[in-house]
């Protein structure tokens, strides 16, 4: 029997890549110098699908991907018919609240809040009884504060670069964010065998390297 895996395109599946081959799983037929975006392995036991984050999560749910991996953050705003199985510990940053210095989220002005991640921003602000206005941004959203469009940010926050080099500082950490590997319920019955093993060969690598 065969896997296929939907891996998040960029940073996050070269990361993925290091961490199988790490555990001594033969990913070389992967070639990222060209464009193309399904690898099959030799022996036809692992194909590699390259798709865009929340993508992940659709081709998992419709079982055209046995496993997915993607970050945590795709998963809270992409919830959905998939089992989330394993932390991988890789594609680490956190989500946090970032403004201009001298934000105050307690006063006496309704704030406006942008960001890529409504989910998360509405969970938080409901969490701590504030009543804010959520607006949805594709992406940089570092100049939404300081073009005046909103009074602070909800975003990843990886170096802290981003938020540096626009003028802007963390407010608050929301929560701490890392890859995940999900997979197909259907899946998880049908290739149960394939799947525990790869899991146990990358759980124990995971382990190996947080010693
Ligand atoms: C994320 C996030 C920030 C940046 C943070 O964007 O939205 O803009 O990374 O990283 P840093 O703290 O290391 O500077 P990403 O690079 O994923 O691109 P996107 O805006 O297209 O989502």
């Amino acid at each position: 029997m065969s896997l296929t895996i939907a891996l998040t395109k960029g940073r996050l599946q070269k990361q993925t890549l290091a961490l199988f081959d790490k555990a001594g799983i033969d990913v070389s037929f992967v070639d990222e110098s060209n464009r193309k975006l399904t690898f099959i392995s030799p022996a036809g036991e692992l194909t590699f699908l390259l798709v865009k984050a929340a993508d992940v999560t659709t081709y998992v749910r419709h079982g055209v991907a046995d496993l997915g991996v993607v970050g945590k953050d795709v998963l809270i705003e992409h919830p959905g018919e998939y089992y989330e199985l394993l932390d991988l510990g890789i594609g680490r940053c956190k989500f946090s609240v970032a403004s201009t210095a001298g934000f105050e989220l307690k006063d006496y002005k309704r704030k406006m809040i942008a960001t890529k991640y409504p989910t998360v921003a509405r969970q938080h602000f409901q969490k701590k009884g504030e009543d804010v206005e959520i607006i949805r941004i594709e992406g940089s959203v570092e100049i939404a504060p300081i073009l005046g469009l909103a009074d602070a940010i909800v975003d990843i926050v990886e170096t802290g670069t981003t938020l540096r080099e626009n003028g802007l500082q963390v407010y608050e950490d929301i929560m701490e964010i890392s890859a995940r590997m999900i997979a197909n319920r259907a899946a998880l019955k049908r290739k149960r065998t394939e799947i525990s093993q790869l899991l146990a060969t990358i759980s124990q690598e995971i382990k190996e390297n947080a010693l």
